[in-house]
């Protein structure tokens, strides 16, 4: 049964007229590796860690702004909220369709509240706490070509016709801001559309983004804003001491203009300085350690990296499936082609390293947790290929292939095949990132024995879920395996409101 929204009553959670406050008992253990009688043995010790939350409840006006606004994601996204705000409905030749947030966790997921009479009962995603409503948001952004996002609409190729109809009135006065180019960082078939450029050095240019944040914040009358880079991939930064390792050194290369800023890298300094929470959708370090420090010296969210959308995300799925049964996956091939302007810019080597290297290490945590399956070191053989295929547009195919070890000797192959607009996946990520990202900034959480409320790390693990290469502070470490990440999020929001963690165990039937 589905029910649309709840109240939680009880000793744990208090409503105010500006808050939920609640209090946690988070149930972990404790490990220690003791010498006994000779030998060492681990020493599992269960603990209990009493921790305080409070959320804000007042929902600001939220802007967005997408840097990349006019690609296949920034204009996907943008009709789609309007169609769904709009109520705007179109025919297709089976029937007609509505707008819908389908693929959207907050928008469109459900979490289990509880049993009623026999029956399991379920309540929005977006029920367990006060967040913005997408339809309440006003988009902007940046983009290195000044096509309106109507024009920019017809040019992805996603929506059926008759909706870029309906739509292009309400797109036709979006124009992107001009945006940071540099030729540098993304494949050279971009140079065509980069007719939107903010001329100046570095520092000039992040001063530019500044202006342009506060400006939008002035104009639309929002509250806060939210950055969202789903612009094109850019090739790797060089880390290099001295240059962008530290918060000083970055801060200090910016003064001189150093080429190996990189532009995404550039929005990152400019959001951070102005206390705005900056999302990485694409692969690339943006966030190199000058960046990450500058974050945490600032309190400022940043998240990221690349948008968990298709085959990395079934992936998560299927290797956490196949080692948590016991199976050992053994060699794993992925292979996309794509025609989108995306697929053309991974077409550089250059830049498809940098989606390489961020679909590569998403079964490590998986792998690691095997020791019965895996000797220490060892790895599947896990290939990625990427080709750019023009005719197929924004329909991505992606065909997996996975073998593994299963009993006696014995091997299993699994293959699958993936087909469907890339950026109908992505948009709707987009839209939980900036809606979690925000929701995250009014949280603010106290463990037993220290002293005050704190936000939770800049560095925003609870966005794991929706992202690829899930960036993690120093020292900690990276899950994913999607049902865990899934888990941890709606875990933390629940203990926001004072409920337990879902523990699946269902002892009242027992
Ligand atoms: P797109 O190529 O259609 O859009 C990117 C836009 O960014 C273009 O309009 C381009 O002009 C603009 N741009 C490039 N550099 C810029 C800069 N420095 N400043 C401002 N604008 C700039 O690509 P699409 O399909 O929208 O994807 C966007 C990003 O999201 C890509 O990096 C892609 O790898 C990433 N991504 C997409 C996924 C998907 O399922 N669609 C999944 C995971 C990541």
């Amino acid at each position: 049964m589905f029910i649309e929204s709840f109240k939680v009553e009880g000793p744990n959670v208090k409503y105010t007229d500006n808050e939920i406050q609640s209090v946690y008992n988070y149930e972990t253990t404790e490990l220690v590796h003791e010498n006994m009688n000779g030998t060492y043995q681990w020493v599992v010790k269960p603990k209990t860690v009493k921790y305080e939350f409070k959320t804000d409840i007042h929902v600001p006006k939220l802007g967005v702004m997408l840097v990349g606004w006019g690609g296949n994601n920034g204009s996907t996204l943008t009709g789609a909220v309007i169609a769904n705000r709009e109520g705007i409905s179109w025919p297709t030749k089976d029937k007609v369709q509505q707008p819908n947030y389908f693929g959207s966790l907050t928008q469109a997921s459900t979490i289990r509240v509880g049993s009623y009479n026999g029956e399991e009962i379920y309540a929005p995603f977006k029920s367990l706490l006060p967040m913005v409503n997408p339809e309440d948001v006003v988009f902007g952004g940046w983009d290195i070509s000044d096509m309106n996002l109507a024009d920019a609409m017809v040019r992805a190729k996603v929506f059926d016709i008759d909706l870029q109809k309906q739509l292009r009135p309400y797109m036709e006065s979006m124009v992107p801001l001009p945006g940071i180019y540099d030729p540098d960082f993304i494949a050279a078939n971009q140079g065509e559309r980069a007719n939107n450029v903010i001329k100046g050095t570095k520092k000039e240019q992040v001063q530019q983004i500044i202006k342009d944040i506060r400006d939008f914040k002035e104009k639309n009358k929002v509250d806060k804003v939210v950055v969202l880079w789903t612009a094109n991939t850019e090739r790797y930064s060089n880390v290099i001491v001295g240059l962008n390792d530290t918060m000083e050194s970055l801060l200090g290369s910016l003064e001189k203009n150093e080429s190996e800023i990189s532009p995404s890298t550039l929005y990152a300094i400019a959001c951070v300085l102005e206390n705005v929470p900056f999302i990485n959708g694409s692969p690339q370090n943006t966030f190199v350690p000058g960046l990450i420090d500058l974050a945490i010296q600032r309190n400022c969210l940043i998240g990221g990296d690349d948008f968990k959308s298709g085959q990395t995300k079934m992936k998560s799925v299927l290797v956490d499936f196949l080692v948590g049964a016991g199976i050992k996956p053994t060699s794993i091939v992925s292979y996309n082609h794509l025609g989108n302007n995306d697929g053309m810019n991974l077409s550089a080597p250059q830049t498809f390293r940098s989606k390489e290297i961020s679909k590569s290490n998403v079964v490590d945590d998986m792998v690691s947790s095997n020791g019965i399956l895996y000797e220490p070191g060892e790895h599947p053989d896990h290939v990625v290929v990427i080709k750019y295929v023009p005719y197929v547009g924004d329909s991505k195919r992606a065909m997996d292939e996975y073998t593994s070890e299963i009993f006696m000797g014995g091997k299993n192959t699994i293959v699958l095949h993936n087909t469907c607009e890339d950026s109908l996946l992505a948009a709707p990520i987009i839209l939980d990132l900036v809606l979690l990202a925000e929701l995250s900034t009014r949280i603010q959480l106290k463990a037993e024995g220290e002293g005050k409320f704190h936000s939770f790390h800049p560095v925003a693990t609870i966005l794991s879920y929706l992202t690829k290469a899930p960036l993690v502070p120093p020292d900690t470490p990276v899950v994913n395996a999607l049902s865990k990440q899934r888990a941890m999020l709606e875990n933390i929001l629940r203990a926001c409101i004072g409920l337990a963690p879902e523990n699946n165990m269902i002892l009242e039937y027992k």
